[in-house]
């Protein structure tokens, strides 16, 4: 038997209706907020890739989906969402049409990571990239918007929120790190030691127990922002303190991605396990101007799908449609008509197989039906149909033609 590649699943049935469940209810926060669709390729060139989330990076120098395809071309599955906004953004000319561009998307990412619960390789996230907003407010937004969501699909969560400061900042305090993690080289793991070399802010997010009680004394950035950053951090602690968005400041939040400056934050569930961050985002307003677009500055997040597939509550489904079903073979045609005549408007699901009316109702009742409608011999005789509501319990003869 030929099954699914490792960390590929199927979503199907039960998982299907939280899929959707969560598009639509996301698609309608994000529409509230102004935001607009976006659809991007799933595959992009490599070097797309490279050059935003960044060659130093987990995702990029690991987890890539890459080959070279038909026609010599360098190409990967998206990894995720941002890159390929981006490149759209400046592929249109948005960034020389100046004004502010607001975008969500959903679909599949592709990352080669070992699976694991709420770790896949492929999987589905819902995300957003504004484009055009210079203001910290537009930030706010950002977690309100993230937080609204959740609040809708009744799931809980803790806000982490940093700053990774500006090139005026980052600069000097990323030398003061590295200075500091050369001391304690002896202490740490081969991966911090390879780190300190090509991307010395990624240490901080080490997953190494004994390189995080080193890093404990580590200096903060938060510490040594300047001025501009320093503003803009607390005007957005303000802003969520002021909305009753509750956060804790994470120092060591430095996000796998290459591209952030100023706000980072994550969402994490302490309800699904090791995997725990179930949304993560933040401002990144060289990205454009990296990607050789006009400088613009931009703010996004993105939601991992599957992840809060486990922890939505889901409203009660109501019962709606028709079962039709025949107690004689005889009747299946009519019983087909009257389901094509319905679907103009409803649900209606036809048994194609003849049977008796207590198996017929056991049927309609497990397609949660509204209506459990049965032809009888009698039935077809006089020209009616029996119907039962499923949800008022109440039984009726109708006339074919008034039904
Ligand atoms: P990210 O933190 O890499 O950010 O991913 C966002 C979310 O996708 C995570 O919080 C997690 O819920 C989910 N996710 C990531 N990897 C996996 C995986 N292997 N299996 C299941 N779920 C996963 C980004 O992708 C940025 N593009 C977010 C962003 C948008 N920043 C600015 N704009």
């Amino acid at each position: 038997m030929i099954s699914s590649l490792r960390g590929m699943n199927d979503i199907l049935s039960e998982d299907y209706e939280r899929f959707t469940y969560f598009i639509s209810t996301a698609t309608k926060i994000a529409q509230r907020y102004g935001f607009h669709f976006i659809q991007t390729p799933l595959l992009e060139e490599t070097a797309l890739f490279k050059r935003s989330v960044g060659e130093s990076s987990d995702i990029v120098g690991k987890e890539m989906y890459q080959f070279i395809d038909k026609g010599e071309n360098d190409v990967c599955l998206r990894p995720e969402g941002t890159a390929g906004v981006v490149r759209a953004f400046i592929q249109k000319k948005l960034d020389r049409a100046g004004g502010i561009h607001r975008f969500f998307y959903h679909g599949a990412m592709f990352r080669y990571e070992r699976p694991q619960k709420g770790r896949l390789r492929q999987f589905h996230q819902f995300g957003v990239e504004s484009f055009g907003v210079d203001s910290v407010y537009e930030d706010a937004a950002m977690i309100m918007m993230v937080s609204d969501i959740l609040n809708e699909l009744g799931i809980g969560y803790r806000l982490q929120l940093n700053s990774l400061g500006c090139n005026d900042c980052m600069p000097p305090y990323r030398e003061e790190l590295v200075a500091f993690v050369r001391k304690c080289e002896d202490g740490i793991c081969e991966d911090c030691v390879r780190r300190v070399d090509t991307n010395p802010i990624r240490v901080l997010d080490c997953k190494n127990g004994s390189c995080q009680e080193l890093y404990i004394s580590a200096p903060k950035l938060i510490n040594s922002l300047c001025s501009d950053c320093g503003n803009d951090f607390n005007t957005l602690k303000k802003i969520l303190e002021d909305n009753a968005i509750a956060y804790e400041i994470n120092t060591n939040l430095v996000r796998g991605l290459d591209y952030y400056s100023k706000t980072a934050f994550e969402f994490v569930s302490d309800n699904i396990g090791s995997q725990s961050a179930i949304a993560g985002g933040g401002r990144y307003d060289r990205l454009v101007e990296f990607l050789d677009g006009r400088p613009t500055p931009a703010v996004g997040f993105a939601m991992g799908i599957e992840r809060l597939m486990e922890l939505i509550v889901m409203p009660q489904t109501k019962r709606d449609g028709y079962y039709i079903g025949a107690m004689d073979d005889k009747a299946v045609d009519l019983a087909v008509k009257i389901a094509h005549m319905k679907r103009k408007t409803d649900r209606a699901v036809v048994d194609y197989k003849a049977k008796n009316l207590k198996n017929h109702l056991k049927a309609a009742d497990k397609i949660n039906a509204r209506f459990c409608c049965v032809i009888g011999e009698d039935e077809l005789t006089n020209g009616t149909i029996w119907v039962k509501d499923l949800e008022g319990k109440r039984e009726e003869i109708i006339k074919i033609g008034e039904f």
